[in-house]
């Protein structure tokens, strides 16, 4: 009844509103002059030297970056050693030995890449660096030692600083990506013990990079963190997907950045998924291996699914794995041979396929990958719910993150089984919060996903303030401090010191007042009632002598 009558109305005050704002509209255009927002971009430094000392050979084959110039290289280290494959991902102890091979990495890299960067920053006239944080030392020494500036791409801003809530469960041993809910001994390991060990073991490593530093001339560094402290770190990463934190205004996420285009599904694999309404995609990324063992188990679990008639459609990119090897780790319960050449009805493989154009298609409903960051990005754009398989790296990390969520389950690397993948599957399919925790983390990435062109602006007031802070050399080019160069974002508290930082001295001066003062109270009042003990006591002895006497 109530609405019956209020509606006629709502309309007929919308209407008034409505056209209050028509007529002032007419009248003020009037009035109204365009804001300026073009930008004064003369004597701006303009060349820009992004630099990785990790990752592969991809940007050239990709179409987006055609008209950027590159120089890519082998590196030789990673090459000749193969870090990431030497370790067996799958083994307990995993985690040491990767940060050791990272380290040893990152020393036999310096000199090679310091070498590389120099000379492509002289031939393009480089006026600043973008640098992927990844062990890229030499990145930041140079610009540095040139004077330039530099900015920090990275995923997580995790590595460089954090609140101590957040931790990795790559340590192990009852670290999590949330400490949120850890006993006092958890968080103490955690963040206390285990940063204490990794500091212990890398003072060889620093030792060596300082003394490669030292033949090109810069400065010894006892920071494995390296030259970043007063850098703009723009991180591929963003709330909602990452814990949230309060964070220092240098590092700012514009994550995730992903292409405005991807490669589009292949005729097979459209039919394919065309023809499977209830499809899997299984991806482990370009630099997991997985072992022959491991892959014939979560063959067996899909197998199982598609037998119970749970999914229809398997889409497997195998990427690095030696498929080769399977048929030594199985006796004949399963058709291998039939899946290898790609003629079982339920199962489509392949070496690498359009990941993100299977992740968009409404007929992929889980996707089993490794929890790379990008995967990670992809699954949540297209809001696909997610089984995550970490295997190295930030991948725990991820997987933590992703479970938190409520858009994804995880397995164990180390205790992979049938019966795991098969009920986890299960409930991603079953159970609605999946998929509504999925569409609600698509919102959230479409939106931020726009912030790549914010880190560009960013990047670019990071050129102008140079034009600013800079000292003219001869050439036109400018020289600056990169220690104060951004001292608009640095916050004061860096500069103050740990103890005036944090407001140690302050805040540990009024506990020691606020407990004086609370044992000067308590002092009084057990004074207070002591003495009205006394007096009450010694009024009684007097009030009953008096009635003793009385009635005497
Ligand atoms: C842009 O800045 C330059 C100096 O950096 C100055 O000479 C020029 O007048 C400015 N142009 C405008 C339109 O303000
Ligand atoms: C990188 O990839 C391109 C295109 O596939 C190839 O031509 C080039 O040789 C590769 N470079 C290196 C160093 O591997
Ligand atoms: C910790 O416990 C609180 C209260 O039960 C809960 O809201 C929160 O999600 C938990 N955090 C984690 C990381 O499990
Ligand atoms: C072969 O099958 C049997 C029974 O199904 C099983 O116990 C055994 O572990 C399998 N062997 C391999 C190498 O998978």
């Amino acid at each position: 009844m109530l609405v019956k009558n209020l509606f006629p109305s709502i309309t007929l005050w919308h209407l008034a509103i409505f056209i209050t704002i028509f007529i002032n509209q007419f009248i003020e255009s009037a009035y109204l002059i365009n804001r300026d927002m073009s930008l004064n971009r003369s004597n701006v430094p303009k060349n820009i030297l992004a630099t990785s000392l990790i990752g592969r050979n991809y940007t050239a084959q990709s179409i987006h970056y055609r008209s950027i110039p590159q120089v890519i290289f082998e590196n030789e280290y990673f090459n000749r050693k193969r870090p990431l494959e030497m370790i067996n991902p799958f083994n307990e102890d995993d985690y040491f030995k990767l940060i050791a091979t990272i380290k040893g990495a990152a020393v036999q890299s310096y000199l090679p890449y310091y070498k590389i960067y120099e000379q492509v920053a002289k031939e393009i006239n480089a006026d600043l660096f973008v640098c992927d944080y990844l062990i890229n030392h030499p990145c930041f020494d140079l610009a540095w030692k040139l004077g330039k500036p530099a900015v920090v791409i990275f995923t997580d801003t995790f590595y460089v600083s954090s609140p101590p809530y957040k931790s990795n469960p790559i340590y192990r041993h009852g670290c999590h990506a949330n400490m949120e809910n850890e006993s006092f001994y958890n968080r103490f390991k955690c963040e206390i013990i285990f940063p204490l060990r990794n500091s212990w073991n890398t003072i060889d490593a620093i030792k060596d990079l300082n003394a490669q530093r030292a033949i090109v001339g810069v400065d010894p560094l006892w920071n494995m963190k390296g030259r970043v402290s007063n850098l703009l770190i723009l991180t591929n990463n963003f709330f909602g997907y990452e814990i949230p934190s309060a964070d220092s205004p240098l590092h700012q996420e514009i994550g995730p950045i992903l292409p405005d285009t991807f490669p589009s599904l292949t005729p097979v694999i459209d039919s394919f998924l065309s023809t499977h309404p209830r499809t899997i995609y299984f991806a482990l990324g370009t630099n997991v291996i997985i072992p022959p063992q491991k892959a014939i188990i979560i063959l067996k679990s899909f197998l199982e699914l598609i037998n119970e008639n749970v999914i229809d459609g398997l889409i497997w990119s195998y990427g690095k794995t030696d498929i080769s090897k399977l048929s030594q780790s199985t006796n004949s319960s399963i058709p291998l041979s039939t899946i290898l050449n790609n003629e079982h009805p339920h199962i489509h493989i392949s070496k690498s396929s359009p990941q993100f154009a299977i992740l968009s298609h409404e007929n992929t409903k889980v996707f089993l990958s490794h929890g790379g960051a990008a995967s990670c990005h992809e699954s949540m754009y297209t809001a696909t719910p997610m089984l995550v398989l970490p295997i190295f790296g930030d991948q725990p990390r991820n997987a933590e993150k992703l479970e938190f969520a409520g858009i994804a389950l995880k397995l164990s690397k180390m205790n992979l089984k049938v019966d795991d993948i098969v009920s986890n599957i299960k409930r991603l399919l079953n159970e609605e919060s999946f998929k509504k925790n999925a569409e609600r983390l698509q919102f959230l990435a479409k939106v931020n996903s726009k912030r790549k062109y914010r880190g560009a602006d960013l990047i670019e007031v990071v050129m102008n303030t140079v034009k600013y802070e800079g000292i003219e050399d001869e050439n036109g080019g400018f020289k600056i401090d990169n220690e104060n160069l951004l001292r608009d974002w640095i916050t004061p508290d860096t500069r103050m010191g740990f103890i005036r930082g944090k407001y140690l001295d302050v805040y540990g001066v009024a506990i020691i007042l606020f407990l004086m003062l609370s044992g000067g109270f308590v002092y009084v009042l057990l004074k207070t009632v002591r003495y009205i003990y006394i007096k009450f006591r010694s009024g009684n002895v007097n009030s009953q002598a008096s009635l003793k006497s009385k009635r005497e």
